[in-house]
């Protein structure tokens, strides 16, 4: 059913052209918001937008490269012309370049994965995130409760990794599992910083999804996987900020 305050709000997700962020723009939608995809390439972007028009959905999309100011610029401009405010940023995009580590093949890479791995990593993981966040929380400020969701992962989890008892405890690709605890420690700061703000700054792990980096085997189809972006997405005002989510159930840091 379709909140009527939800018909007003405007949600951007990055990455937003397929995989998780471009089924959690079709969930948001269907609730009513107005979805605007962040995406690389433009002719993507708008055949993702149809398939969603295509289905009642009011969808827009940017097309910049989030990694640059310039980028991020872009998409703050094209968000304050066209909406003036953002009610939700959904900072979805995200890369697993370390394919010697995967559910599939759990290995640990600490002692091998070279600088590029890692700063690319980062780069896209955390650097991009908290910049585009900062250059649009004047935007998230406009909205009468904005929440914004981390893409992180379980795999971010230190008390899980430290945990022999852990289904990850053997799965250890470096670069991408730290980047996403550092993005965890965004959440936590940033949700400090706004604490007596309605903004809320969250966390989600998916679920080991079926997408191109999930692969095949994962366990969870989209429609699921997208579920906890939308929950904290959609948090109601008494909702928590600064944590960690799995489906509605709290992860350990
Ligand atoms: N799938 C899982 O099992 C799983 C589990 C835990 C966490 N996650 C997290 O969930 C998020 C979405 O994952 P997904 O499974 O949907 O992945 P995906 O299918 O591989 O899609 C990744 C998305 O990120 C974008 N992207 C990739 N590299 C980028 C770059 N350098 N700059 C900007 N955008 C870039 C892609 O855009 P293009 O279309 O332009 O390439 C695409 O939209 C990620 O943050 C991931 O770490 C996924």
């Amino acid at each position: 059913m379709i909140n009527p305050t939800d018909s007003e709000k405007v949600a951007f997700i990055t990455g937003g052209a397929r995989g998780l962020g471009l089924e959690t723009a079709r969930q948001l939608g269907k609730m009513g918001m107005t979805v605007v995809l962040g995406v690389r390439d433009a002719t993507k972007g708008e055949e993702a937008v149809k398939a969603l028009r295509a289905e009642g959905i009011k969808a827009d999309t940017v097309a910049a490269d989030i990694n640059t100011a310039d980028g991020r610029e872009k998409i703050r401009g094209e968000l304050e012309r066209t909406y003036g405010k953002l009610d939700v940023l959904v900072n979805n995009a995200g890369i697993h370049i370390e394919p010697e580590v995967s559910p599939l093949a759990p290995a640990n890479n600490t002692s091998s994965v070279g600088p590029d791995v890692l700063r690319q990593t980062f780069e896209v993981n955390f650097f991009t995130p908290v910049q585009l966040t900062q250059i649009l929380l004047p935007l998230l400020r406009k909205a009468p409760a904005a929440r914004v969701v981390n893409l992180s992962s379980g795999l971010g989890s230190l008390s899980l990794h430290s945990n022999p008892e852990e289904w990850i405890y053997g799965l250890k690709p470096f670069a991408y599992d730290s980047s996403k605890t550092a993005l965890n420690a965004f959440t936590v700061h940033l949700a400090q910083e706004l604490r007596d703000t309605p903004i809320k700054v969250n966390s989600a792990h998916p679920g080991w999804v079926k997408t191109d980096m999930g692969g095949a085997e994962a366990d969870l189809e989209l429609s699921e996987g997208a579920k906890t972006s939308v929950e904290l997405a959609t948090l109601a005002p008494d909702g928590p900020s600064g944590g960690f989510f799995h489906l509605g159930q709290p992860l350990p840091w």
